[in-house]
C-alpha cells in the first residue's frame, strides 16, 4: 500500500523529529521539508557521527532517497550552500536533493532587522532565532520578496530587488542606524549562489505529484511545532510558518486528500526556546537535570531550553489540529531516574478545568496544571529494554496514559539518541 505520511511536532518544537524521520524515511522514497528555514535544527546520530541538519531533510542521510525543499520553505542561500558543502565533505552525497523554483528568499536584510527588531522590543522580545525568517515570510505575505527561481534570472532579480532595495535601506539606516547595502553587492552575492544552486533548483510540485502518481512512498517532515504555529500557537510567541499538516500541503504542494497517516512526535516531557507561556516548566533541580541529561540546548543557536513535565493539554490540541493518527514518545530515557514523574492532563483556571490550550496568553499564564504522578524507572531498566514488553512496568503505565488521555497511539519509543535506540509498540 502507497504510503504519504506527514510528521508533525506536537509541542514547541525540538522533539527529535529528525531521528523518527531518519527511521521512518527508511521506508520512504521521498523526503520533503515544506515550512520554516534554516530555524530549524534537526541532529540525526549514524555512520558514527552527529549530523545537524538545518534546511536540508533528514533523508538525505539514505543514498536512494529523493529529499524535497518545498515551496513553503523560507531558504538563505548561504547557510543552505554551506549545509551542502558540510554533508559533502563528510561523503553524504547531495544529488538526491531538489529545491523548489518557487520557495522564498532570506535576504541579508532580512536577518539584520530580525537581530534589530528583537533588540527594540527589549524585555519583550519573542527570542526568535535571529535567522531572518519572521522578516523574510512578513515580506512574502506583503509581496515583497524575492524567490529561488529569481536567483536564476538576473533581469528579474534586478527588476525585483529594485523594488524594495531602497526602502530597505531607508530602514536600516534611519530605523536601526545600520550602513546601508550595495546593490551590486547584493546581485552579485545571489548570482553566485544562484549559479551554485541551479542544479538543484526544480518545480518540486510537479516532481512530487509525480512521484505520487508513480506510487512511492512520501514522507512529509515537519519542522518546528504544532505550539509554534503562526496560527495555533503561543502568539506572538510563535514561528512565522504553519508546522502544521494544513502548513505541509500548502509548503510541498500536496493536496490534502494524499496524506494518509500523521504522526506526532511527542517528547517525554516539555521544552521550549525562546519566551512565552509554558504552564509546566520545572524551574529548579529536576528542570535543570532534565536539561542536563536530555542534551536539551539549541541545535540552531545553543540556548539552554526551557525544561518541564510533559503537557498533555498541548499534545492532545496538537492531535486534534494535526489529526494525529500515531505517536512516536521520543527521549524517554532522559527521565530515568526520577523517584516521580509528573504529567499535565489539564488546566486549572478560575476554578474551571481546561483540556485544550487557551487562546489567551494571560490565561494560559495564570493556569494551574493538574497533574497525575507516576512511579519513576532506572537507567538500567530502559537500557536494558529492547522490546515494549521489556520495559519497565512505571514506563508502560506512564506511556498508556499518554494514550488514553490523547485518543492517538504510541507506536514507536525513543530510549537513548542513537540510531538504533527505538522500541517499535504494535
Ligand atoms: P523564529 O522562527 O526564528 O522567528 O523564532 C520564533 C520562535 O520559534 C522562537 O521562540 C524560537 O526559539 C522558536 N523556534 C524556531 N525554530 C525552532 C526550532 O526548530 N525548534 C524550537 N524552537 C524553534
Amino acid at each position: 500500500m502507497q504510503q504519504i505520511r506527514a510528521i508533525v511536532g506536537t509541542q514547541w518544537g525540538d522533539e527529535g523529529k529528525g531521528k523518527i524521520v531518519d527511521f521512518l524515511a527508511k521506508e520512504a522514497d521521498v523526503v520533503v521539508r515544506a515550512q520554516g528555514g534554516n530555524n530549524a535544527g534537526h541532529t540525526v546520530e549514524a555512520f558514527g557521527k552527529v549530523f545537524k541538519l538545518h534546511l536540508i531533510p533528514s533523508g538525505i542521510l539514505y543514498k536512494d532517497k529523493l529529499n524535497i525543499i518545498g515551496n513553503g520553505v523560507v531558504i538563505d542561500p548561504e547557510s543552505l550552500i554551506q549545509e551542502i558543502e558540510n554533508l559533502e565533505k563528510e561523503g553524504i552525497s547531495t544529488e538526491n536533493l531538489k529545491i523548489s523554483d518557487r520557495a522564498h528568499l532570506v535576504m541579508p536584510y532580512h536577518k539584520i532587522l530580525d537581530e534589530e527588531q528583537e533588540r527594540l522590543r527589549g524585555e519583550e522580545s519573542l527570542g526568535t532565532t535571529k535567522r531572518g525568517i519572521g522578516p523574510a515570510y512578513a515580506d512574502k505575505t506583503e509581496r515583497t520578496n524575492l524567490r529561488v527561481c529569481d536567483m536564476l534570472d538576473e533581469e528579474e532579480f534586478i527588476q525585483k530587488l529594485r523594488n524594495v532595495y531602497e526602502r530597505k535601506n531607508q530602514i536600516l539606516t534611519h530605523v536601526y542606524h545600520k550602513t546601508p547595502m550595495k546593490f551590486g553587492e547584493l546581485l552579485e552575492q545571489f548570482m553566485k549562489y544562484g549559479e551554485i544552486l541551479k542544479p538543484y533548483i526544480i518545480d518540486t510540485i510537479k516532481l512530487l505529484n509525480d512521484s505520487i502518481k508513480a506510487g512511492k512512498k512520501v514522507l512529509l517532515e515537519g519542522a518546528q511545532a504544532t505550539m509554534l504555529d503562526l496560527d495555533y500557537g503561543t502568539y506572538p510567541y510563535v514561528t512565522s510558518s504553519h508546522p502544521t499538516v494544513g502548513g505541509f500541503c500548502i509548503g510541498a504542494g500536496i493536496a490534502p486528500k494524499y496524506i494518509q497517516e500523521v504522526i506526532g512526535v511527542v517528547k517525554a516531557y516539555t521544552t521550549r526556546v525562546g519566551k512565552g507561556p509554558f504552564p509546566t516548566e520545572l524551574l529548579d533541580e529536576i528542570g535543570d537535570n532534565i536539561r542536563e541529561k536530555g542534551r536539551e540546548y539549541g541545535t540552531t543557536t545553543g540556548r539552554p531550553r526551557r525544561c518541564g513535565w510533559l503537557d498533555l493539554v498541548v499534545v492532545r490540541y496538537a492531535v486534534l489540529i494535526n489529526g494525529i493518527d500515531k505517536i512516536a514518545l521520543t527521549k524517554l530515557d532522559t527521565l530515568s531516574g526520577l523517584p516521580k514523574i509528573k504529567v499535565c492532563r489539564a488546566y486549572k483556571y478560575e476554578g474551571k478545568i481546561l483540556e485544550l490550550f487557551p487562546a489567551s496568553l494571560r490565561v494560559a499564564m495564570e493556569c494551574e496544571p493538574v497533574y497525575e504522578e507516576f512511579e519513576g524507572w532506572s537507567e538500567e531498566e530502559i537500557k536494558a529494554a529492547k522490546e515494549y514488553d521489556q520495559l519497565p512496568r512505571s514506563a508502560k503505565r506512564y506511556i498508556e496514559f499518554i494514550e488514553k488521555e490523547t485518543g492517538a497511539k504510541v507506536f514507536l519509543i525513543g530510549t537513548g539518541p542513537a540510531r538504533e535506540d527505538i522500541i517499535i509498540k504494535d
